[in-house]
């Protein structure tokens, strides 16, 4: 059973070595600017600190059957008026394509809804990462602006990728 736990601490030495473990594996950050640095367990103790503290973040753990398999997050809460961004990443690869993406959005954008009274989720994504638009495509949320962007695909320097912007209505 997929179930979403929002952290309001640090993650136990085992958790962090999996979440850097899925941040230095290029095939899960292909689409991220997270994949030009090398994350290390200092590195992503000082990013989780930082993100405890911020009163616009809400960082959640994805577990199936108790066990870490991914993280899902809300961000720019108040910030963005009435609305927030979503960002997500199922790192275990052996799992992809089994709903769990899809699931994990879903319980956010309910937190989002019931919880936090946002109206509005937001979420800007590569066009080229299919999976991707696919989960934000199964929670309905719909395309609302592309824009040419320079963007280091594949380390290279000269690739203008679109970057799609989407919206879901809560
Ligand atoms: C995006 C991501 C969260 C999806 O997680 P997931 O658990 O595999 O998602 P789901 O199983 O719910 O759905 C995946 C969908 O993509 C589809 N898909 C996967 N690869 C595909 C491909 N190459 N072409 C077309 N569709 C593809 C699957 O068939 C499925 O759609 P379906 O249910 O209609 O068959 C996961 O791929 C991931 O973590 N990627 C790395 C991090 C990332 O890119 N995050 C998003 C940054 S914006």
């Amino acid at each position: 059973m997929l179930k979403l736990h929002l952290l309001k601490k640090m993650v136990t030495y085992k958790e962090l070595k999996k979440w850097i473990s899925w941040l230095n594996d290029k095939n899960i950050t292909e689409f991220s600017e997270k994949r030009f640095k090398k994350h290390t367990i200092t590195s992503q103790k000082k990013f989780l600190f930082k993100k405890l503290k911020e009163k616009s973040s809400y960082i959640f753990q994805v577990k199936f059957n108790s066990q870490f398999i991914g993280v899902i997050e809300l961000s720019s809460v108040h910030i963005l008026s009435d609305g927030c961004e979503i960002s997500y990443m199922i790192g275990e690869k052996n799992l992809h394509g089994r709903g769990f993406g899809t699931e994990a959005i879903k319980i956010c954008l309910d937190f989002a809804r019931y919880k936090l009274n946002l109206k509005k989720v937001y979420a800007g994504i590569n066009s080229k990462n299919i999976q991707s638009e696919r989960v934000l495509r199964k929670n309905f949320f719909r395309k609302i602006n592309i824009k040419n962007q320079y963007y280091r695909f594949k380390l290279k320097h000269d690739d203008i990728i679109n970057s799609i912007l989407f919206q879901k209505k809560l």
